[in-house]
C-alpha cells in the first residue's frame, strides 16, 4: 500500500497502530485523520510527528468532503477505520453521539471510500488486490457470557445490550453490506478490553492508576464480579498489522487476550503494585476500594476465542498480563504531564458528573 488513512488514530488504540505503521513501513505515507475529541490527544504521538511517512489531518469522519479531499490528496489505498465514540458509561449519557459517529461516520466513510474506489461487484476481484478497508470493531457486539467457560466465536449471534456496543454492532453490518453489495474490499476484527499507555483515564485501569496514586476512591460497580479479557495494545497494533496485510477479504477474525480478570481483583492487583511503586506499606490503599452502583446494562462476562486468527495466521498475544500490567502502571507513573493534562477541566466535569452522585 502507497498511503494509508488511519482514522483515530490520534486515540489510545490508534496512536499504537499510527507509531506502529510508521516506524515498520517508511515507504508507505501513514495518513492521520482525527477529529480531536476529548478522547484525542496529539501528544500520543510526539515521538513520530516528525517522521517524513507520516501526516495528521484534522477531521470528522461524518464530513464527506472532507474524507474525499483527503483520500484525493493522498491518493488513499488503505483504510484503518478506528474512529469512534468508545466509552459505554458515555453511551448511557448519550446514545445519539455513538449512533453520529459510529454508525453514521463509518457509514459515510464506507461510502466515500467506495466512491473513491470506484468499488462495485463487477470490479471486487480488482479491488481486493489493490484497496484494503479495515474496520476495527469490539467483542461487545456479541453480548455478555455465563460463568461456564464459553467463549465469542466469529459466528456468534450478535446481541449488543449497551447503546455504545449497539452502535459498534450497526456499523460492523453496515461494513459487511459494502462488501456485499458494492465489493469494497473489507476486513474485520472484533478484540476484547485493550489496556497499556496513552489509554485515557475513563476506563477502568488507568481510571484506577490514577486514583490510587491520588488517594481518591477506586469505584468498583456492582460487586465487582464482571469478567473481562484483557490485552496488551501493542499486541492489538501487531494485529491488526497481520490482518490488514494478510486477513482474507469479506472476513472477520475475533482478537483476545486469553486473559479474564474479575474487576475486583484487577483492582487489587492494581494497588499492590502502584503501592509498592510509591513506597507504600502494602495494601495500604485498599481502603479506598468502593463499591458503587452498578452500570445499567452491565455485561457480565466478555471472553475471547481467537483461534481463527491463530490457525489462519498465525498471531497469538506476545506480552504476559505480568509484563503488561507491570509496564503500564510504570508508565503511567512516569508520564504525570500527561496524565494532569487530560485530568483538569473537562475530565474534573466528566468524573463529577459520572461518581458524585453514584452511591
Ligand atoms: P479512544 O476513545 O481512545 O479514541 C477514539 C479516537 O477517535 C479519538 O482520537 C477521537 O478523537 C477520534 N474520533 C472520535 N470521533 C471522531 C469523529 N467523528 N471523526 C474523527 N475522529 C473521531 O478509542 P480506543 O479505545 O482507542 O478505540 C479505538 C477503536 O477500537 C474504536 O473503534 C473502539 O470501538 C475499538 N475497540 C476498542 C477497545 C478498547 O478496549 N479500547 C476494544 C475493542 C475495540
Ligand atoms: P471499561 O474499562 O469501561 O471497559 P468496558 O465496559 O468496555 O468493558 O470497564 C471495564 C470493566 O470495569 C467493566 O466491567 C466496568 C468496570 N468499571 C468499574 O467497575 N468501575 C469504573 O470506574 C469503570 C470505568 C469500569
Amino acid at each position: 500500500m502507497k498511503a494509508i488513512l488511519i482514522t483515530g488514530g490520534a486515540g489510545f488504540i490508534g496512536s499504537h497502530v499510527v507509531r506502529l505503521f510508521v516506524n515498520k513501513y517508511p515507504q508507505t505515507k501513514i495518513i492521520n485523520y482525527d477529529k480531536l475529541t476529548y478522547a484525542g490527544n496529539l501528544s500520543n504521538l510526539k515521538d513520530i510527528e516528525g517522521h517524513q511517512n507520516y501526516v495528521f489531518v484534522k477531521g470528522d469522519i461524518l464530513d464527506a468532503k472532507k474524507i474525499r479531499s483527503t483520500l484525493e490528496e493522498y491518493k488513499v489505498d488503505g483504510i484503518i477505520h478506528l474512529a469512534a465514540e468508545s466509552h459505554v458509561d458515555r453511551s448511557i449519557r448519550d446514545p445519539f453521539a455513538f449512533a453520529k459517529t459510529n454508525v453514521l461516520g463509518t457509514l459515510t466513510l464506507l461510502q466515500e471510500a467506495k466512491d473513491f474506489w470506484g468499488c462495485s461487484l463487477a470490479n471486487a476481484a480488482q479491488s481486493s488486490k489493490k484497496y484494503r478497508f479495515y474496520h476495527i470493531s469490539t467483542d461487545e457486539v456479541y453480548g455478555s457470557l455465563d460463568f461456564d467457560g464459553s467463549l465469542f466465536k466469529e459466528t456468534d449471534r450478535y446481541e449488543p445490550h449497551s447503546p455504545y456496543s449497539a452502535s459498534k454492532a450497526s456499523s460492523d453490518h453496515f461494513v459487511r453490506a459494502y462488501h456485499d453489495t458494492f465489493g469494497l474490499p473489507v476486513v474485520l476484527t472484533n478484540c476484547s478490553n485493550n489496556y497499556g499507555p496513552y489509554q485515557f483515564p475513563e476506563k477502568l485501569i488507568p481510571l484506577m492508576i490514577n486514583n490510587i496514586e491520588h488517594n481518591k476512591p477506586l469505584p468498583v460497580y456492582g460487586k465487582g464480579i464482571n469478567v473481562r479479557d484483557w490485552l496488551y495494545v501493542e499486541d492489538h497494533a501487531k494485529a491488526i498489522d497481520l490482518v490488514f496485510h494478510k486477513g482474507t477479504v469479506g472476513q472477520t477474525y475475533n482478537i483476545g487476550g486469553f486473559n479474564e480478570w474479575r474487576n475486583i481483583d484487577i483492582v487489587k492487583l492494581i494497588i499492590r503494585i502502584v503501592d509498592r511503586e510509591l513506597g507504600r506499606a502494602e495494601g495500604a490503599s485498599d481502603k479506598l476500594i468502593t463499591y458503587v452502583a452498578d452500570r445499567a446494562g452491565h455485561d457480565l462476562r466478555y471472553a475471547i476465542d481467537s483461534s481463527k486468527l491463530q490457525k489462519e495466521l498465525g498471531w497469538r498475544p506476545e506480552t504476559t498480563f505480568t509484563q503488561g500490567i507491570e509496564k503500564t502502571i510504570k508508565w503511567y507513573l512516569s508520564n504525570k504531564e500527561w496524565i494532569d493534562n487530560i485530568t483538569k477541566g473537562a475530565y474534573k466535569r466528566y468524573y463529577k458528573s459520572m461518581y458524585a452522585n453514584r452511591k
